[in-house]
This record gives C-alpha cells, sequence and structure tokens, in this order.
C-alpha cells in the first residue's frame, strides 16, 4: 500500500524529513517514489519509478528547498508502475499537488466530465481527476477549504490524500476515508503520514484521523474538521507506546497476523473493481469453448473454490488446474476457443507463466486477475483484473487469497446476470451478500480471535490433521490445510468430505485432529455423516459451524462459531480466517517465524 508522509517545519529542509519518513514506509512495498515540495511560493514535483534511494539520488531530490511538502511511495493499483503514473499528481496549472492511497471507484465518470470541461489527463491512474477536480471548484472562488471538502464529497472509494499547493504555501490540506491517515506534532513542525513509524522520530503523540474527516495542517499544528459539513472536531492525542519495529505491523507482533486482520479493508477494495474490466472479462469468459482457471499455491484454491461458485451461480463448468500440469494434461486440447484465466497474487509465478505461454501460443485468451498492477501476467493477458488486497509481506498467503475469491465470486455472479441464471430476488440477494462479506469477515475475527489462540494450545501437540469440507468448501479446507503445512510443518491431509471413506479415513485412530468445515448448506446432513464416521474412529473433532448450529456443536469435540446468515456459496472467504489464525497461532507457540516459513518463498519464479 502506498506510503505517505507530509510536514511543514520550522527550520531546515523539509524534504530531508520525508525522504527519511518514506525510508521508514518502505516495508509497506512500493514501486515508484515521488516529492512535492513548495518553494518561495513555488511548487516543485520530482518523482519516477524505483527504489527510494535509486530515485532520491538520481533526481536530486534532497536538494530541494522548502519547510512544506510530501512525498510518496507508490504500490500501483491502476496504471503501471512508471514516472507518469508515480505521484504526486497536478492539476492542470501545476500548482495543486496531490497523493493518494486508497482507490477512487468513480474516477471514470469523473475524468469524462473533467475531460468535457477541457481537463487534460496525463496518467492512467484514478488519482489524478482529484487535483484537476480542486483546480476546477477553485473556479467558483470558494478558497482552497471549501474546494476541497466539495470535492471529497464526490469522491466513492478508500482514500488518503494530501494537498500541497503553491495557492496557500502555509498549509497542508490532508483527509482519509478508509485509508490510514495519522497527524502529529513537534517542536520542530507538524505532520501528516499514511503510518505511524514515518513519525515516530518526532512524536509519539499522535491523532488518527477518522473516516470522513480532513485537516488542515500549519506550524502552529492542525485543524480537524468533518468532511460531510465541515464542522469542527475536537479530539485529543494518543501516546503510542510501540518500537519502530511494532509500529510497522501497526503493534501486531507479526506481518502475518495484521494482514489476517486488515481483510475486512481488503475486501471491501476488492468490492470496488472498474466496471468496466469486470464486464470485459465476464464476456471472454461467456465466450470460451472451455475455461480453465490455472493457478499455483493458495490462488489455485481461490481457482477451486471459484470453480464451484461459476457452476452455480453462472452454470459455467471451469476447470481448475495447477499451473505446473497445465501443459502436460490439457496442452494439446487449448486452441483458439480456449479461455486460460490465471489467477497470481504476483503476477509473475513461473509455472503459472509457462502456461500462459504455451496458451497464447496456440491463440487462447489468456485472462488475468493478479494483485500486481504492471506484472508479466498483466503484459500478457488480454484483459486482467487486479484484486486490490495490497501488499502482502508475510509469505503465507491470507488477505490475497479472501480477495481472490471475492474477485472471482463477482465475476460469476457477473456472468449470472448476463446469462439470465438467476432471478432478479436472487441476484439482488447475492449482491448485497457479497456487500456484506467485509462486516462478515469483522465478525469473524471478533468472534473467533480468543478461541482460536485457546485452541491452538489444545492442539500444538498433534501429529497429523485432516482437513474436511463438502461442495465449496472442500476449496476452504485445502487452503486450510495449506496454511497449517506452510506455517507449522505438521503434516496435514484435505479432502472432499464424501471421498474421505476412500482412503484418508484409514490415518483415523485415536486422538488423530480431524477439522471440518460446516457453514448452513444443503450438504449439511452429510456433513453430520462424515463426522460421525470420524468420530466412531476415535478422531477428535473441530468443527467450524454456524453460530447456533446445536447439531455440529453437540457432536463435535471443540468448535469455532461464525456468524450467522453466511450463504454456503461464497462461505471459503470467512470460513478461512479461523484457519489462518489457527496456523498462526499454532505457528508461534511452536516457536516458528509464521512470516517466514522455512524453504518457502513468496513469489516462485524459478521452474
Ligand atoms: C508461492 C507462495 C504461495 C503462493 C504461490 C503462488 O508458493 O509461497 O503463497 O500462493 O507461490 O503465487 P502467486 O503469486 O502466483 O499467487
Amino acid at each position: 500500500m502506498c506510503g505517505i508522509f507530509g510536514c511543514i517545519i520550522r527550520d531546515g529542509k523539509a524534504v530531508r524529513l520525508i525522504t527519511d519518513g518514506l525510508k521508514r514506509l518502505e516495508y509497506r512495498g512500493y514501486d515508484s517514489v515521488g516529492v512535492a515540495i513548495v518553494d518561495e511560493g513555488q511548487l516543485q514535483v520530482r518523482k519516477d519509478a524505483g527504489r527510494l534511494e535509486a530515485v532520491v539520488n538520481e533526481l536530486k531530490i534532497n536538494d530541494m528547498k522548502g519547510k512544506v511538502g510530501m512525498g510518496h511511495t507508490r504500490w500501483a493499483t491502476h496504471g503501471a508502475p512508471n514516472m507518469v503514473n508515480a505521484h504526486p499528481h497536478t492539476d492542470g496549472s501545476g500548482r495543486i499537488a496531490l497523493v493518494h492511497n486508497g482507490v477512487i471507484e468513480n474516477y471514470m465518470e469523473l475524468k469524462e466530465e473533467l475531460i468535457e470541461k477541457g481537463h487534460n489527463f496525463v496518467s492512467r491512474t484514478d488519482t489524478e481527476v482529484i487535483p484537476h477536480m480542486i483546480e476546477e471548484e477553485m473556479k467558483s472562488d470558494v478558497g482552497l477549504q471549501v474546494a476541497i471538502l466539495r470535492v471529497l464529497r464526490r469522491l466513492r472509494g478508500s482514500y488518503a490524500i494530501v494537498v500541497v499547493t503553491s495557492l496557500d504555501p502555509d498549509h497542508i490540506y490532508c483527509a482519509r476515508f478508509e485509508s490510514p491517515l495519522v497527524l502529529g506534532v513537534s517542536e520542530k513542525g507538524t505532520y501528516c503520514a499514511s503510518d505511524v513509524p514515518a513519525i515516530l522520530p518526532y512524536t509519539k503523540k499522535v491523532n488518527y484521523l477518522r473516516n470522513g474527516e480532513m485537516a488542515v495542517l500549519s506550524l502552529e499544528g492542525y485543524e480537524i474538521m468533518k468532511v460531510s459539513d465541515g464542522s469542527h472536531v475536537e479530539r485529543g492525542l494518543e501516546e503510542i507506546t510501540w518500537s519502530l519495529e511494532m509500529a510497522e505491523k501497526q503493534g501486531y507482533r507479526h506481518f502475518m497476523l495484521k494482514e489476517i486482520y486488515e481483510q475486512p479493508n481488503s475486501l471491501r477494495n476488492g468490492l470496488r473493481l472498474q466496471e468496466q474490466y469486470v464486464n470485459l472479462l465476464t464476456q471472454f469468459l461467456d465466450r470460451g469453448r472451455e475455461v480453465y482457471l490455472s493457478a499455483a499455491g493458495t490462488s489455485y484454491h481461490s481457482c477451486v473454490a471459484a470453480s464451484y461458485i461459476f457452476s452455480k451461480l453462472s452454470r459455467l463448468t471451469t476447470i481448475p488446474v495447477v499451473s505446473s500440469e497445465f501443459i502436460e494434461r490439457y496442452g494439446s486440447n487449448v486452441g483458439i476457443d480456449s479461455i486460460v484465466l490465471s489467477v497470481s497474487q504476483s503476477g509473475e509465478t513461473y509455472d503459472t507463466l509457462k502456461a500462459i505461454d504455451h496458451a497464447r501460443m496456440r491463440a487462447a485468451t489468456v485472462l488475468g486477475i493478479t494483485n500486481t498492477v504492471g506484472s508479466t501476467l498483466t503484459r500478457v493477458s488480454r484483459a486482467y483484473i487486479i484484486q486490490q488486497s495490497g501488499p502482502e509481506i508475510g509469505v503465507a498467503a491470507t488477505k490475497t487469497f479472501t480477495s481472490q475469491v471475492l474477485v472471482l465470486a463477482q465475476l460469476a455472479l457477473r456472468l449470472a446476470k448476463m446469462r439470465g441464471k438467476l432471478s432478479q430476488d436472487e441476484q439482488d440477494e447475492l449482491e448485497a451478500d457479497m456487500k456484506k462479506i467485509p462486516d462478515w469477515v469483522q465478525m469473524t475475527l471478533d468472534m473467533c480471535s480468543e478461541k482460536t489462540k485457546a485452541l491452538a494450545e489444545k492442539y500444538v501437540d498433534d501429529k497429523l490433521f485432516l482437513f474436511l469440507g463438502r461442495g465449496v468448501s472442500s476449496a476452504t479446507a485445502l487452503e486450510g490445510r495449506l496454511k497449517l503445512l506452510e506455517l507449522t510443518y505438521v503434516p496435514a491431509l484435505a479432502y472432499p468430505a464424501g471421498e474421505s471413506k476412500h482412503g484418508p479415513i484409514s490415518v483415523i485412530e485415536d486422538g488423530v485432529a480431524c477439522v471440518f468445515i460446516c457453514p448452513r448448506s444443503e450438504t449439511h446432513s452429510h456433513i453430520i455423516g462424515s463426522i460421525m464416521e470420524m468420530k466412531a474412529r476415535g478422531a477428535k473433532i473441530l468443527a467450524i459451524c454456524e453460530e447456533g448450529d446445536e447439531e455440529i456443536k453437540r457432536l463435535a469435540d471443540d468448535y469455532i462459531e461464525m456468524p450467522k446468515g453466511i450463504p454456503d456459496i461464497i462461505s471459503p472467504i470467512p470460513y478461512v480466517v479461523p484457519q489462518q489464525l489457527m496456523a498462526y497461532h499454532l505457528a508461534v507457540l511452536k516457536g516458528l517465524d509464521p512470516d517466514k516459513p522455512r524453504n518457502l518463498a513468496k513469489s516462485v519464479t524459478v521452474p
């Protein structure tokens, strides 16, 4: 996710603090760097793609003078990582500079409106519309503060923004909605940043801007107001007791835990996809003679989940396949009528790219879902969607899995609509349910945080785990097993529950841990049957079930309750969360590092 640091200082050069601040935000992940400074009434912007140190040296950024400015490290969400798309972005007059972290959902319509009014755009970002909108509002002589407030009221999506302008060289304007922004004051000056580590060397007392608030920073401090009506907000400071290392993880012990807890937010961004790309991919999917879903690791599990979702919602048969097997298994059948939808967090996985090469050579249509703008997958796909999870630092995928399933589910729903496979009521209900997913995940986190910790203590010495689920939950089981394997190195199996009697049941003996994924579904009675089979053979049953599912709770040795009302078809998203937490806590209890499991790499770019 993008890093932001802005400051107004009494003495010296603001740029020194800015580049230092950006250095402390590097852990967030980024692809380009930019700085804007107001010096002697002139706005100057320097930016480029690359690592912080290289860009700062190359553009002589530290030579910039001036006491007011801001910097940005960009993690691309719209538009490739290059100089033009790097932040800050400016208005047409070059007097208003703005940096942004988040996703502006309605930027296309805002951009069209501005183009009609004569504005020219240079980048492919969603962000660039904002300084142009401010410029447009300034034409009605309302003053900068009112102009920015008016613009903010028109933005849909998530944002933390900071504005520096030669029109008002003594102030910095910043605002947030869903993306974080924190303010601080010291004797030296006033600061804003996307994250505490950037401010920590100057002050430990901070003010977290809340959703829908704007702040105006000056040398004297800051004033906070509500975006909705401009009314003044009074709030005390919070004392930060974290070390710099803890602050990078927002107080969490590991990046993985931070990323698990980020899921309600990453999923909210995953619902903000650009309509035209969702439509485009849907049209291609509709046309295919057959549709392969090709991916590796966790991304493959999101494809397995998606194969159930496409089938149930859109009546589309898809073939999930691990990328390394794609050519051998289906390579000779692929042709001009085939669609290969590749799912890859990094967009750089060797096997996935190899499968794509083969498919392209045989004239198939390649589509992509990835978290990484500018990755090879985006370059070789006919059309692609960015899943908007933000960078994931933990090697084991967590938030990127739930986002991938959400993107795939939205495609399936769109295709179902296009094909007329669902009634209006079913469509409306599912659409409303998709919107509830971030809240259901939040509720899951609230409900199972303590419980998973306690259960991890109970299961820490278990030597073998079996994960079982039916239907779409068999994908949830696969991902639960993978998290456990990756993090704890404990042998584990995962099967569709119905298949368990064709082999896996032979490993069951007294005390073997058997994790059952049991959302409310049409197959509920079958799952109960499977639980009884395993229980009869001495398995220790840990069930993940809906709150108040007394039948399952009675049978299970232990259970984790989930929020009520989650439809089975999208259940992998919330139901994977307790399994992520269990795997995390088990790893910590075993003294292992959950962020860096042995022998694994975040991105496997070799054969
Ligand atoms: C590696 C990572 C996994 C990931 C897999 C596929 O094995 O450790 O977490 O799921 O690669 O990566 P991709 O970037 O293609 O999703």
